[in-house]
């Protein structure tokens, strides 16, 4: 069988040139040229009758045991346009020397710009307001009509102090917010230090802050992380933004402290499942945004995402003694068999 490549989605047009381009009489490429996503039952077809040697994965993407198996042995890298990577099983991939790559930092400020442009939409209320002015109920200026919550001065509890929650950190220090922090891991001095985050265990950070910002990774210790035990000591008025992963937050105990009105508001870039189904309540809720997961969607970011995939993905192919942006603990990527370098 001829050493293949696949790649789940269609790519901008430059990124796809380059992908296509790996494409020799000893490699095949099996493009998804599609923006649907590729179905299941595919991918494993695709992956169970080619000999795959790396995948060109998105978020949407579950690169799990029974793909990875599927592929047979000849794969030696799994390479992801995103920074999230929950969606692969890494921990196979390091069991089986196959090399993970991700796209970090590239994204870092693109979405941390979204995340505050979530959390003042959610806290001005502003596509509530919009869409009032689209549907002729803009009659006069009332003076307590579509007013919201101030964002200057607020108290800002982040729940995952990385790259992106410190970016947003330093953003909304622009605005005159306190800082507070949480995380696994500890106090992180050197990203609290520039934006004079202080940190908190969760409790505490929860009771102190009128916006908690979800931006901490997907892992096993973070699923569910914000339950209703969680909502319940956030302030009354507290407004809950997420831009990691619909995962972190139990979504049916967020629905029910919305009606509760355990919290004020949410402010969701991701949500469970995605897309989230019309019948969703949040949807329905007017104190609740959803945002179609466009945290990284600037045109820029988005080539630049596509392009260090792309250069994972050939490092893996051909073998080199490291991908360009691997993901942390995992392998270097087998050396070439030649077949495909
Ligand atoms: C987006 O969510 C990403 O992980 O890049
Ligand atoms: C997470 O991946 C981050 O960069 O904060």
């Amino acid at each position: 069988m001829t050493a293949t490549v696949i790649v789940t989605r269609q790519l901008p047009a430059d990124v796809e040139a380059a992908v296509l381009a790996l494409a020799s009489d000893d490699l095949k490429v099996l493009y998804h040229k599609s923006d649907d996503p590729l179905d299941r039952a595919t991918l494993l077809e695709w992956c169970s009758s080619s000999a795959v040697v790396g995948i060109y994965c998105l978020l949407t993407d579950r690169i799990d045991a029974e793909v990875l198996e599927a592929c047979g042995d000849g794969l030696r890298v799994v390479s992801t346009m995103s920074v999230g990577y929950n969606h692969i099983d890494v921990e196979w991939c390091k069991a089986h020397g196959v090399a993970v790559g991700y796209t970090p930092d590239v994204l870092t400020e693109t979405t941390a710009d979204l995340a505050v442009a979530l959390l003042l939409a959610t806290a001005r209320r502003i596509p509530e307001a919009a869409n009032a002015v689209k549907a002729g109920e803009w009659t006069t200026w009332k003076p307590m009509w579509l007013t919201g919550k101030d964002v200057f001065g607020s108290t800002v509890g982040i729940v995952g102090l990385g790259r992106i929650g410190a970016a947003i950190a330093r953003r909304l220090r622009g605005f005159g917010c306190a800082i507070r922090y949480t995380g696994a891991s500890g106090p992180k001095p050197d990203l609290a230090g520039p934006v004079e985050a202080e940190f908190r265990d969760m409790d505490a950070l929860l009771g102190e802050s009128d916006f908690v910002v979800v931006a901490c990774a997907l892992v096993p210790a973070t699923r569910g992380l914000i339950g209703a035990a969680q909502l319940r000591a956030m302030k009354s008025d507290a407004v809950l933004v997420n831009i990691s992963r619909g995962e972190v937050v139990d979504q049916d105990a967020l629905i029910e402290a919305l009606r509760a009105g355990d919290i004020g508001a949410a402010g969701l870039d991701v949500t469970t499942p995605e897309p989230l189904p019309a019948s969703s309540p949040l949807l329905s809720m007017p104190n609740v945004v959803v945002l179609p997961h466009i945290g990284s969607a600037s045109v820029r970011t988005r080539e630049l995402i596509a392009k260090m995939a792309a250069q994972n993905l050939q490092a893996g192919v051909q073998g080199a003694a490291a991908l360009p942006f691997p993901v942390p603990g995992t392998a270097a990527p087998p050396a070439a068999d030649g077949a495909a370098a």
